[in-house]
């Protein structure tokens, strides 16, 4: 026994809780995201971790939000950071997507440069928010950081999209 329980709709209903942890998930996952890298300098050096978390929040003042899981292990870097920088990914950033996925100390073959903060900035992505922590915001087992943008840039190009645990492109228009 699940938890879930399907109406006539064919919509499968549940009540969130432990019994229901992964239709939760998956009802979660029908929202699809793009897809960032985001960076910050730890006393050891850069850190990077992928997250689709990332959304707009203010444009006046400039406000960014992210949520780092508090089970992650680069969880105390990204929580405890003065400053970050959010790199929006295009469809040709897969690799760089599953790269940060599974490890966030490896820079080896990642240009960056140096942002505000000393946050890397990774050369190349299809947007860039370089920020200042304006504010955290405890959030369950997730912390929500918002930042205030100091910088931003992009360039032309196509987002990677993430949804129900796959990447896939952006179809204009259908
Ligand atoms: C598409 C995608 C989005 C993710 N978004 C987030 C996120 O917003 N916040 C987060 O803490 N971890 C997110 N993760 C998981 C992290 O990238 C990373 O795998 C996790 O923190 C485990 O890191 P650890 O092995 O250092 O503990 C995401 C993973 C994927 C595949």
């Amino acid at each position: 026994m699940d938890g879930t329980r399907t109406g006539t709709d064919q919509m499968e209903r549940f009540t969130p809780g432990p019994d229901t942890a992964r239709a939760f998930r998956d009802a979660l996952g029908r929202f699809a995201t793009g897809v960032t890298v985001v960076t910050a300098l730890a006393e050891d050096g850069p850190v990077g971790i992928t997250a689709n978390s990332f959304a707009s929040v203010s444009l006046d003042p400039p406000l960014v939000l992210w949520s780092p899981a508090r089970a992650s292990s680069r969880f105390a870097v990204f929580a405890g950071a003065g400053h970050f920088a959010i790199h929006v990914l295009g469809q040709e950033h897969r690799d760089l997507a599953a790269h940060f996925v599974r490890n966030g100390r490896d820079f080896a073959g990642v240009a960056t440069v140096s942002g505000p903060g000393g946050a890397p900035l990774i050369e190349g992505c299809l947007a860039r928010f370089a920020c200042r922590t304006a504010a955290r915001h405890d959030a369950g087992d997730h912390l929500i950081v918002v930042g205030e943008v100091l910088e931003a840039g992009m360039r032309p190009g196509e987002p990677l999209v993430f949804s129900q645990g796959a990447y896939g492109h952006f179809l204009r228009g259908h």
